[in-house]
């Protein structure tokens, strides 16, 4: 059997980590593992639960308190040949893709004690390698191992409109100024935050995809995971 490995995806947002994630993933018949999500299904709990107020102050103490009872897990759905998110047994995938999830996530996700639940359970996910991760801090602190770490970067508009069109795709609506607003302010709080903030691996590969097809991310990625597979044929 070929050896498995575990590769880490950050970036900004909606620089299409998933996307190629998920399609290196499929490719390697690995798990992809999409942390975002989990912030967003924590989000979503504490929005449900009254621990984000309609003036948007946060109850951290009392979320914190809550920590335990939050359950969040993947399934595969074979119908959509995806990952789904669930949050205490609930299928949450759409809902967690909301604006009103997106405009509350940064701050949800700088707690403390939200990241130390979610990294151990990602650190966890990873254990048996065979992973794809992609989030802010999978090469930094979940996975400082990971044999092949990548950083995405594109220029904030195309982002933007890449963004829109998934989300208009999907059925959500929005405007193309408020996405971009949303995902400038998320940038800025990500990177900036005081707990494990978005940044670079030392030994991180980078990609600037603003004009980079998918495909062409794709064989990128794929020619570095052979490197690191030591192959010189299909790894699959
Ligand atoms: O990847 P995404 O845009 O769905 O992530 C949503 C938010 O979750 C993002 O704005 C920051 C946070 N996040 C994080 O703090 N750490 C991760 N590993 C992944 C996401």
């Amino acid at each position: 059997m070929k050896p498995k490995i575990n590769i880490a995806i950050d970036g900004y947002s909606s620089c299409g980590k998933s996307t190629l994630a998920k399609s290196i993933a499929k490719e390697l018949n690995y798990v992809y593992i999409d942390s975002g999500a989990m912030y967003r299904a924590m989000t979503l709990y504490a929005l449900q639960h009254g621990y984000i107020g309609p003036d948007g102050v946060i109850n951290t103490e009392g979320l914190i308190h809550a920590l335990d009872l939050v359950m969040i897990n993947f399934k595969y759905n074979t119908d959509v040949q995806q990952y789904e998110t669930f949050l205490n047994g609930q299928n949450v995938e759409r809902e967690i893709r909301s604006l009103q999830v997106s405009n509350h996530v940064s701050p949800i996700s700088n707690i403390k004690e939200v990241r130390q639940k979610l990294v151990r359970l990602q650190k966890r996910m990873a254990e048996t390698k065979g992973v794809v991760m992609d989030g802010r801090d999978i090469g930094t602190v979940v996975l400082p191992d990971a044999d092949l770490k990548i950083f995405m970067t594109a220029d904030n508009r195309i982002r933007a409109q890449r963004r829109y069109d998934e989300l208009r795709s999907m059925g959500v609506e929005s405007s193309f100024e408020e996405v971009l607003k949303n995902l400038n302010s998320r940038d800025e709080y990500d990177s900036s935050r005081s707990n494990d903030p978005l940044r670079r691996a030392e030994d991180a590969v980078v990609i600037d995809n603003t004009n980079l097809t998918i495909e062409e991310q794709f064989q990128f990625i794929l020619a570095n995971v052979l490197k690191k597979l030591g192959a010189t044929e299909n790894v699959v």
